[in-house]
């Protein structure tokens, strides 16, 4: 049963932040598989972090998702005071529902903080001719320069065949992704339960390796059914990463329930 406590919770952090090894881990109370809510949370608990790590000038690079579609409704203008906020999408296409989609949910930040956004427009899967043809137009390069110089970069981590379900994935990719076990995803890689990369979506971008190079790291990701995901991803996870979860996912991922 859960236990909802404090202290419990607090415990929870510190184990989680000792067996992955990063910067830092909040955890939520509650589980987000079952409560709509407590994604709520998560989205008002990367709000707040997100705050104490701005500059005066940002650009902050956001994946898509339905955690950060929710974590956009929960920014306010408050966040926006005295500073400069540029949201852009950290990768171009990778199969998501539209409202999902990183470019509509940097719309959505821009709005409720009162900073400005970019879009990349850039079509799934496309041939490597016509992605060559794009990476040399002015407009796409100009916001890759911009996603290159972020300072933040918000990202969920998903189920790995949750993921390539619900994105337009292709036969053979699904089978490599399910011959390879992946468990984990983030931003269009696929992770196995080590932490290796067995899959990667094709697209432009921000890359895993631009995560590693100073840029402040925030992760969201709760509920018990990415405990898997959450725990192999973080094995490869640039070490300044802070996470944000929940209750439901650290008692799954450190079997204390
Ligand atoms: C995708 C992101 O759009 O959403 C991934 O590119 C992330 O980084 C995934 O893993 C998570 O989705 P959700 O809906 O579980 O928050």
């Amino acid at each position: 049963e859960m236990m909802s406590n404090l202290s419990g919770i607090r415990q929870l952090e510190h184990d989680l932040k000792q067996l992955m090894g990063i910067a830092e881990v909040i955890v939520i109370p509650g589980d987000s598989d079952t409560a709509t809510f407590v994604k709520e949370e998560l989205g008002k608990a990367c709000a707040d972090r997100l705050k104490s790590s701005l500059n005066k000038d940002n650009i902050i690079a956001v994946t898509g998702g339905t955690t950060m579609a929710c974590t956009a409704e929960m920014l306010t203008d408050e966040l926006g005071e005295k500073r400069k906020l540029l949201f852009v999408p950290a990768r171009g296409g990778i199969g998501e529902d539209v409202k999902n989609q990183a470019n509509v949910i940097c719309a959505t930040m821009a709005e409720n903080t009162g900073g400005s956004h970019r879009v990349l427009y850039v079509p799934d899967q496309v041939g490597r001719e016509v992605y060559e043809s794009l990476l040399k137009e002015p407009a796409i390069k100009e916001i890759l320069q911009l996603i290159k110089a972020s300072n933040i970069v918000l990202h969920g981590i998903g189920d790995a065949i949750t993921m390539a379900g619900r994105r337009r994935t292709s036969t053979s990719s699904m089978k490599k992704i399910s011959e390879e076990n992946a468990v984990g995803e983030a931003f269009g890689y696929y992770f196995n339960e080590n932490g290796e990369i067995v899959h990667k979506v094709p697209t432009i971008g921000l890359q895993i390796s631009d995560l590693h190079v100073g840029r402040k790291v925030i992760a969201v990701a709760g509920g018990k059914s990415k405990a898997k995901a959450i725990k192999a991803y973080m094995k490869s996870a640039p070490d300044q990463t802070v996470l944000i979860t929940d209750e439901g996912a650290a008692r799954e991922i450190l079997k204390v329930h």
